[in-house]
């Protein structure tokens, strides 16, 4: 794993977008893999304002996220569609039709874990995927006891999930109880990850993920079987390490 450290929640979302930017002018075909949540804001307002600054363009990057709420339409304000829309894909060249979130109100679930996969297998795979990283440890919302051999499922959410996003809506009793993720085999997969973590909520986490086993009970720490990972976080993400 390589480990930046930055001084601010600002250089963390300045660093991972040069590594994006980079990444897309190199490659313009390049498949991304997102994530919500409030980490990668201030990455996706990078991506946004070099894109009016210096003309970086998406026209022919594809975008996979990593998951979507169960039961949320796609224009509800706290659904993931929705999210990635208003923080990213209305303000670049992507065209919408290029942009992949799972359908949370697909009318067979299963199936559409099954047409997430293959539609992540056409694409060639995942090129670079971004993670943010829950206080327990989730990546995606593969809680901990996923198993690492998951593929795109649906999980139940646990009690401090539920708690710890009930921020993005008005009650908790409005948070969905369950979700379709990205597995973690699905993770695995990608060529490169990058993990973003800031603020000292997350120092707890980041310092099992790091120094800790790897096991099924800590999803993250299956980060360490991965040969291309580098983590983009700041001092008071990395204060227990
Ligand atoms: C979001 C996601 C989640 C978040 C995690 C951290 O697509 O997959 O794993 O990355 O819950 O969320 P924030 O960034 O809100 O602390």
């Amino acid at each position: 794993m390589n480990i930046i450290r930055t001084s601010s929640y600002e250089e963390m979302s300045m660093q991972a977008a040069k590594i994006i930017i980079k990444q897309v002018k190199n490659n313009p075909a390049l498949t991304l893999g997102l994530a919500t949540g409030s980490t990668p804001i201030g990455l996706y307002k990078e991506l946004i304002n070099d894109h009016h600054n210096n003309g970086t363009s998406y026209k022919d990057v594809h975008t996979i996220n990593l998951d979507e709420y169960i039961g949320l339409p796609k224009d509800n304000p706290s659904s993931y569609h929705f999210f990635m829309k208003h923080q990213l894909f209305n303000y670049i060249d992507l065209p919408i039709e290029q942009t992949n979130v799972p359908n949370g109100t697909a009318e067979d679930l299963e199936r559409e874990c099954e047409r997430y996969e293959e539609k992540i297998r056409q694409l060639g795979g995942i090129d670079l995927q971004i993670l943010g990283i829950g206080q327990n440890g989730h990546i995606g919302f593969n809680e901990p006891g996923t198993s690492f051999e998951s593929r795109t499922h649906i999980v139940q959410l646990t009690e401090n999930t539920i708690e710890v996003n009930s921020r993005f809506f008005n009650t908790i009793d409005e948070v969905p109880t369950k979700s379709i993720t990205m597995g973690i085999q699905t993770i695995l997969e990608c060529k490169e990850i990058i993990l973003l973590a800031s603020g000292a909520s997350k120092a707890k986490a980041i310092a099992r993920m790091i120094n800790g086993p790897v096991s099924e009970e800590f999803p993250a720490s299956c980060l360490k079987k991965h040969p291309n990972v580098t983590i983009i976080a700041d001092s008071d993400a990395l204060q227990l390490v």
